[in-house]
């Protein structure tokens, strides 16, 4: 088997009907403020009991198809001394790896970012696939307001995700892409369709110029919603209505799956609308699933709080959520009545 025929069966187990993906790649910085926010301090030690409670949960391996590391995370064991990476492929759950370094400042833009990890990027998937990764993610933001995001801003980060997605494929390894439109701001749904149209149509524009093969890549795009600051909030029927319009119109059918990022909706929000475009008539050539980080762990941190005593607990919501977005994967997922919770 050549190495893209292994990335174009990796591509399409990720995204195997009724699973998605866990996004557990936050960087230090990022998973400090959700341990502050239970109380926990953020110690190596701490960082690692707490992806341990995760990647441990019994049954994860029947919705979860790959989950999203970070390099520290990607280096460290479970508790039996097991690499992560290793007792994750052997439950059947591919390993990943977040790649870039984050955002910076785009200069001469004011508001606006650009995301940097290109330098030396080669080497470092070669060490990643000697780690048992399998797959990679590249995070571009972009922000809306009046004016942006500038042509400028959607330009330059369209062409480092294809940058960078050209080299991980030459390296091995599948690339998640993923530009996210933020949902940050009073904009209307409208608005937000416009803008990520635009934001697919450049990405795909510099995928192909840089060559980069379509079967052997997945894309991790926002859904098309209200800004959160919105006081017309649109239901679940037409931001998938406005997300599948836009990616029709944008996503070549080669690419074999969408995972969506939960970009700050609520997880029952984000299951929700999952199950609404899941659901939806019309022409769906690729898979729609979810790659989604706080939406599957804002249940588990709250459940865990850092105590021992309550991991069973925390595994328990992780899995219910995982097994609810697994059901919306297949459009079969039923919204509980006002006021109650989905079981
Ligand atoms: P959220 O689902 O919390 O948006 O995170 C997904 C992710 O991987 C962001 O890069």
């Amino acid at each position: 088997m050549t190495a893209f025929d292994e990335l174009h069966r990796t591509a399409l187990a990720l995204t195997t009907r009724g699973k998605g993906i866990l996004a557990a790649d936050e960087s230090t910085g990022t998973i400090e403020k959700r341990l502050k926010s239970i109380g926990v301090q953020c110690t190596e030690e701490n960082r690692r009991a707490y992806r341990d409670l995760l990647f441990s949960t019994k049954g994860l391996s029947e919705f979860i198809s790959g989950v999203i590391l970070f390099d520290e995370t990607l280096r460290q064991k479970d508790a039996g001394g097991t690499p992560f990476a290793e007792g994750l492929a052997a439950n059947g759950i591919i390993p990943g790896i977040k790649v870039d370094k984050g955002t910076v400042d785009l200069p001469g833009h004011p508001g606006e970012k650009v995301t940097q990890g290109l330098d030396g990027l080669a080497a470092r998937f070669d060490e990643y696939r000697e780690l048992g990764a399998r797959f990679a993610k590249w995070r571009a933001v972009l922000s809306i307001s009046d004016d942006l995001p500038s042509a400028h801003a959607i330009e330059v980060n369209a062409h480092a995700l294809a940058r960078y997605a050209a080299i991980c494929q030459a390296q091995g390894l599948v690339p998640i892409v993923e530009p996210e439109v933020l949902m940050d701001g009073a904009h209307t749904l409208t608005r937000c369709a416009q803008v990520t149209e635009a934001v697919l149509q450049a990405v795909f524009d510099a995928l192909h110029a840089h060559g980069v093969v379509l079967e052997r890549m997945l894309l991790k795009p926002n859904m098309v919603v209200s800004g959160t600051e919105c006081p017309q909030q649109a239901p679940a029927a037409e931001v998938a209505a406005a997300t599948l319009t836009c990616l029709r119109r944008t996503v070549p059918a080669a690419v074999p799956g969408i995972m969506f990022l939960s970009g700050g909706q609520t997880d029952e929000t984000a299951t929700e609308n999952l199950n609404a475009i899941n659901a939806a008539d019309g022409a769906k050539p690729w898979a729609l699933s979810f790659s989604y980080g706080r939406a599957l762990q804002a249940p588990v941190l709250k459940a865990w709080r850092g105590e021992v005593a309550n991991v069973a607990a925390a595994q328990q919501a992780l899995l219910k959520r995982a097994r609810l977005n697994g059901a919306a994967q297949q459009g079969t997922y039923h919204s509980p009545p006002n006021g109650k919770t989905a079981t």
